[in-house]
């Protein structure tokens, strides 16, 4: 049986990988049905230099192992506080405003990149298939390709690509691209993400459409394609409405919100826009409570140092203006939530309310969907920014920004039929259903496979099975056709490229 190589910066243990977020969940979810590795950092910072070339081998499952490094205080700083969440993050997230281009960063990534892929090169074995995960890791392939490794080598991307124009602000861009161009095949979330990243090979390094669907970038030809990340339903379904909760407000409604307490969620915004709907709509004070769980994330990253306070105070002022002996409007919770409670949270709430500034997919979405009653279930209320607006359709789409719209799509979903929220929510369902984890993981792996295949086999002629690979993977998402088609038609890598691309393709 061929092994399956996952790397992440983040690796735990396949019992924490469920409080660690959507990245560790998908890849422990692999790891437990199918051979591999898992390879990554273990979270701690190494005190001396010699503790750096300490690899920690633990076994998971039967057949597969979690393989961890360490990183030093100054790679913390630099690499993952500095490059990866100063620079990378908020860029890709449409923050230029919050990026820290410092010196030193980028020399820091490329050196822990390097160190990786050395850690790596030496547990690789013939046959395997490496699939790499989000920002942190953009130069990995680059640096085993150096170290001679021919293995089909896959990238995805969990976070948005950003727009060309932004992309092209970071002083190392052109790095970037040719690190991205050692991939056989880079996976994001959306359609409008492969746009984004097609149009910054082009304007980056003159990067090229050919006809097979694939882009020539630095003498190499790669594949993008989109495949929305999914959640495994069993994990949230047979759930049961929360008795604490309903003794807690009994007879008031729920609006559930779960968001690291990053500046791309909007939490100010959702409390505004909550704060707005209370003053509009007098009839439901005392009637809604808006339970906003919000755990701590990157703590010494500066640009999340004031996000606390800003939302400490929110919901503060909120509580005074508005609350009562027998009702506070906003439970706020600065903690992790055990995350099998999360179901019965979920299927306890008639919203969630979903309305992040700017995210690759959210699961959270996807989560509240799949644990909710399909006789009575709730309304999800998604922002137009985040990925998994391009798929879920039948939710409530706003614009997070305008809290006029957010206040009033909370009235329209509190007041929603039963026969239209069953009926938005059967849809919804189906959709998750027919692109869950395993078809995101599958249909990825089945396009790396025909993409490397390709590149053993080529002679740099157009290629019929990329073409097929990737026509199969916009089939098996074809549910999740973006609102503009525009962006549809120049985002598909292959058979809707627009007629421009197609005429120059070679
Ligand atoms: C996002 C990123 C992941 C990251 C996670 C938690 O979901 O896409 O790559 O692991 O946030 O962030 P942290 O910095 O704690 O790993």
């Amino acid at each position: 049986m061929k092994r399956i190589v996952l790397v992440s910066n983040r690796v735990v243990s396949l019992s924490a990988a469920a409080q660690a977020g959507g990245v560790s969940v998908a890849l422990a979810d692999i790891l437990k049905s199918e051979r591999g590795l898992w390879f990554g950092w273990n979270g701690d910072v190494a005190t001396s230099d010699e503790d750096l070339d300490k690899v920690t081998i633990t076994k998971a499952g039967a057949d597969s192992a979690i393989v961890t490094v360490p990183i030093t205080e100054d790679e913390h700083r630099a690499y993952y506080l500095g490059y990866s969440n100063s620079v990378l993050w908020p860029v890709f997230h449409n923050r230029l405003d919050l990026a820290q281009f410092e010196a030193g960063y980028y020399q820091s990534y490329l050196a822990v990149n390097r160190r990786f892929a050395r850690q790596l090169h030496s547990l690789l074995e013939p046959g395997d298939t490496i699939w790499i995960h989000d920002y942190h890791l953009i130069p990995l392939a680059a640096e085993l390709r150096a170290l001679g490794v021919t293995a089909p080598i896959g990238f995805f991307l969990h976070i948005p690509s950003p727009p060309s124009q932004t992309f092209l602000a970071i002083p190392e861009y052109r790095e970037l691209a040719r690190a991205l161009s050692a991939y056989d095949l880079i996976g994001v979330q959306t359609q409008a993400d492969v746009a984004n990243l097609i149009a910054f090979f082009e304007d980056a390094v003159a990067g090229r459409i050919l006809q097979d669907g694939r882009i020539s970038v630095c003498d190499r030809r790669l594949a993008i394609a989109s495949f929305p990340v999914g959640i495994n339903l069993p994990d949230f379904q047979g759930a049961s409405p929360a008795r604490e909760l309903a003794q807690a407000t009994p007879g008031a409604k729920r609006i559930i919100g779960i968001d690291r307490l990053d500046y791309t969620k909007g939490l100010p915004q959702k409390f505004r826009a909550y704060e707005r709907f209370l003053e509009k709509y007098e009839a439901y004070r005392g009637k809604v409570v808006l339970s906003q769980i919000a755990p701590p994330t990157r703590e010494d990253v500066e640009a999340y140092s004031e996000i606390r306070h800003t939302l400490e105070h929110l919901s503060g002022s909120i509580n005074g203006r508005f609350g009562e002996m027998d009702w506070v409007p906003i439970h706020y919770i600065h903690r992790t939530t055990a995350r099998k409670r999360l179901r019965d949270i979920y299927r306890s709430s008639n919203i969630c309310l979903v309305t992040p500034l700017r995210d690759g997919m959210n699961l959270v979405a996807k989560e509240y969907i799949a644990a909710q009653d399909a006789e009575d279930p709730g309304v999800v209320i998604l922002s137009r920014f985040a990925g998994a607006a391009e798929q879920l359709k039948e939710t409530l789409i706003v614009n997070p920004y305008d809290i006029d719209e957010v206040a009033d799509a909370i009235k329209s979903g509190l007041e929603m039929e039963r026969n239209e929220r069953v009926a938005r929510h059967r849809k919804l369902f189906e959709s998750i259903s027919t692109y869950d984890t395993f078809t995101w993981r599958k249909s990825f792996l089945r396009a790396l496979e025909t993409c490397a295949k390709e590149r053993h086999r080529a002679s740099g002629s157009s290629s019929e099975a990329i073409r097929k690979a990737l026509d199969k993977v916009h089939l098996a998402h074809s549910i999740a056709k973006p609102a503009d088609d525009k962006i549809a038609r120049s985002a598909l890598p292959h058979a809707a490229l627009p007629e421009a691309a197609k005429s120059t393709a070679t």
